[in-house]
């Protein structure tokens, strides 16, 4: 059994997606590893440090292997050299996305999209939305620390006092949390804000104040699977009175607020950006689905009046060694599922949930029911 570490084509992907941790644990369950050179270069890992935990660099390292294993979606390019029947796995960014699929389906491989991973209690160790969200979380602070011109903490000192900065956090998830913990931590005060009535008690936990309108369609603003809902136009406006009174007194504002298969909600409006102070940092960690500040552009820090809002693309990859990390990590633990031990050879049970709820294509079709159509 032969896994391929490939390097990412992207030159905006400094990911990878192996270690020379999940290397050794590869080859403890009897594969061969081979890492096309570079591949871990802007993760701080050498092709060397590979080597050394016993793989081979090689430029055709993707050929004839039964496994690839990627960050993001192979182009059609990248496709024609794997072998028929391969197994790909990466983040496979399928919405929308019907003709790169039905490409993955005509090359023959089966493609696993790694955020569709169904959010099981087993399936934990596996959730990348879950481990690049928290890193992408901690990073928006760090990236509105640099940004912004004044302390955190509040500091005393002969020459006079620093006031604390004061951090608010829309949108309370995996993202939104490890925020508030960072902000804490450099000594901010933070308020948070959400619609799932859930997050109020974790809110308070890390030592910040929750924000939010709670009404009875708040008290219902959870699905099943734990996310949020669409709200109605009511609430939304209630919620933007309430937002707006609040910002204003802000010093930096995150927001990280996500619907899933929907644009983001829009939560900031530029007439709430222009009562902030100048100086004041907004970062939207939404911005690659739409965002939720007006005004956030893809890729750019723009400035209003004063106010900067930043809308990094890919966050997780500004901290890349971390992510890359964690990814190689959740990647092994959804290996270890699909090889057998004992025979040390590849065993998909394609009655898994696991497996159902990520396989994209197979047998040259898309199989996954929410993009089956996309076959045709
Ligand atoms: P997400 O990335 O889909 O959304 C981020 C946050 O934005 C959510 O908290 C959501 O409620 C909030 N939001 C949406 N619309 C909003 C609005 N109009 N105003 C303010 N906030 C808004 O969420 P993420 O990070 O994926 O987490 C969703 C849930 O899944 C959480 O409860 C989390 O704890 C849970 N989870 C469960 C896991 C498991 O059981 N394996 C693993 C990871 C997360």
């Amino acid at each position: 059994m032969k896994i391929a570490v490939a390097v990412e084509i992207d030159p905006g992907e400094p990911r990878v997606s192996a270690t020379p941790d999940t290397v050794k644990k590869l080859k403890a369950l009897g594969a061969d590893i081979a890492v096309e050179p570079g591949a871990g270069v802007k993760s701080g890992i050498l092709d060397a440090d590979y080597e050394q935990a016993g793989a081979t660099i090689a430029s055709d390292a993707v050929s004839g292997a039964d496994i690839v294993l990627k960050v993001r979606r192979p182009t059609e390019s990248e496709l024609s050299a794997y072998k028929p029947g391969a197994l790909v796995i990466a983040i496979m960014d399928p919405y929308g996305h019907d003709d790169a699929l039905q490409a993955m389906a005509k090359a023959n491989v089966v493609a696993f999209a790694m955020e569709l991973m169904p959010r099981i209690t087993r399936a934990q160790v596996m959730d990348v939305l879950s481990s690049q969200a928290n890193l992408a979380g901690y990073r928006a602070v760090v990236d509105a620390a640099g940004e912004y011109g004044r302390a955190f903490p509040m500091m005393m000192t002969p020459a006079g006092t620093v006031p604390a900065a004061k951090v608010f956090i829309m949108g309370v998830g995996v993202a939104g949390l490890q925020a508030i913990a960072t902000a804490r931590r450099m000594g901010a005060i933070v308020t948070a804000t959400d619609v799932r009535p859930a997050v109020k008690e974790q809110v308070a936990s890390l030592g910040a104040k929750f924000i939010a309108v709670e009404d009875d369609e708040f008290k219902q603003a959870e699905t099943a699977g734990g996310y949020a809902k669409e709200m109605s136009a009511e609430y939304k406006a209630k919620q933007a009175a309430l937002i707006a009174d609040h910002i204003k007194k802000q010093d930096i504002v995150i927001t990280t607020a996500l619907i899933p298969g929907r644009p983001a909600p829009k939560l900031v409006t530029a007439d709430m950006i222009k009562t902030m102070k100048p100086g004041s940092v907004l970062v939207d960690l939404a911005v690659e689905r739409g965002g939720n500040v007006e005004g956030a552009q893809y890729g750019k820090v723009v400035e209003v009046d004063g106010v900067k809002i930043a809308g990094y693309a890919n966050v997780p990859g500004r901290i890349a060694a971390s992510s890359s990390s964690l990814y190689a990590k959740n990647l092994y633990a959804f290996l270890e599922i699909l090889i057998d031990k004992k025979t040390k050879a590849l065993a998909v049970n394609w009655d898994d949930d696991i497996v159902k709820a990520t396989a994209l294509t197979r047998d040259g079709a898309v199989v996954h029911p929410n993009f089956a159509k996309a076959a045709v």
